[in-house]
């Protein structure tokens, strides 16, 4: 089997997803028109262009906007099934999904509305072979007081997800802002997990770790800049959830060639590769793996090693764990 297709084929997990962060313009187009919601744009084709980024803030202004035509449930049902499709195409049997609860809230849409629609579309994932689970983030740029709020909105619905997560603008909105809320999900006995050096510094991956206690980095690509940190990382066994296609899309790096991955999986961290937003940053985990593979040179151990951590960094029971691994 050569290595695309051993790539495309072998079974994996996706760690860091948006959902938000798949809906297609075809979607967006068609959920505005179901819901009389009014577009700045005029097609498809319009929006596309739109996609055009110089960094995560000009980013996440189109990504929140694509997101007002999200009203009902069944909206939230068909993003998600609509991602789920596309995640089972490319052999992800496993996918732990973020969403951002603050972004609807915040235009009306009631907490128990995302959340009923993003889990019925997780429990239908079974049928399409793919074990899924949410994971509710907050968005940083926001208050802690806004977080707590809206951690106290969701625990009516404490079994509909796994864990939580921080994630928009990272620069000036270090992780030290959301101890106290993260403290207090740790004690609900949810998974913790954050964004941390994507864009911002080491001094981000360490407090995110030490304060906030995540048992994952999320990006995590600027800790290359600081070997102390290097060596907790491998030493630890702490999975970063990398996003080559969105790190080129964002600016992270100059081109993919320059990409840190290999150099993450060679110092021996818990790398893994995820798609983060595949609506916007041109494509899905296969995309992710293929392109990646070609442009930084990864041979099949390498491929082999990615979809292990995948598993290894997952929050999968300890049985499916060692079922997958
Ligand atoms: N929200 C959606 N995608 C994100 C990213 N890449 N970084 C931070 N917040 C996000
Ligand atoms: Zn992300």
């Amino acid at each position: 089997m050569n290595l695309p297709t051993l790539l495309a084929t072998m079974p994996k997990a996706e760690l860091h997803i948006h959902i938000e962060g798949s809906l297609e313009p075809e979607l967006i187009f068609q959920l505005a028109q179901r819901n009389g919601v009014a577009l700045p744009y005029a097609s498809v084709e319009e929006l596309r262009r739109a996609y055009a980024f110089t960094n995560l803030q000009s980013f996440l202004d189109i990504y929140y906007a694509g997101a007002s035509v999200l009203l009902r449930e069944q909206d939230f049902h068909d993003m998600a099934w609509a991602y789920l499709q596309k995640a089972a195409a490319d052999h992800v049997i496993r996918t732990e999904i973020f969403f951002d609860p603050q972004t609807h809230t915040a235009r009306g849409v009631s907490m128990e509305t995302v959340i009923r629609g993003l889990s019925r579309a997780c429990k239908d994932a079974k049928k399409l072979g793919v074990d899924a689970e949410l994971i509710l983030c907050f968005l940083r740029h926001l208050s802690e007081e806004d977080a707590f709020a809206t951690l106290e909105q969701a625990l009516p619905f404490r079994e509909h997800f796994i864990g939580v997560g921080l994630d928009s603008s990272e620069l000036g909105h270090p992780p030290e802002k959301f101890a106290r809320v993260f403290a207090k999900c740790r004690a609900e006995g949810l998974h913790l997990v954050a964004h941390a050096g994507e864009e911002g510094p080491p001094a981000y991956v360490w407090s995110a770790l030490d304060v906030l206690k995540v048992e994952r980095i999320d990006h995590g690509v600027q800790s290359a800049k600081d070997p102390a940190l290097m060596k907790r990382l491998a030493d630890e066994r702490i999975p970063l959830t990398v996003c080559p296609l969105s790190n080129l899309k964002l600016c992270v790096f100059p081109d993919l060639q320059q990409h840190n991955l290999r150099e993450l999986l060679e110092a021996g961290l818990c790398a893994t590769v995820n798609s983060d937003d595949p609506a916007y940053f041109g494509g899905y985990m296969n995309d992710n793996f293929l392109q990646t593979a070609a442009a930084i040179g990864l041979d099949r151990q390498h491929a082999y090693q990615l979809a292990r951590n995948s598993f290894e960094g997952s929050f999968a029971e300890p049985s499916a764990k060692a079922r997958y691994i």
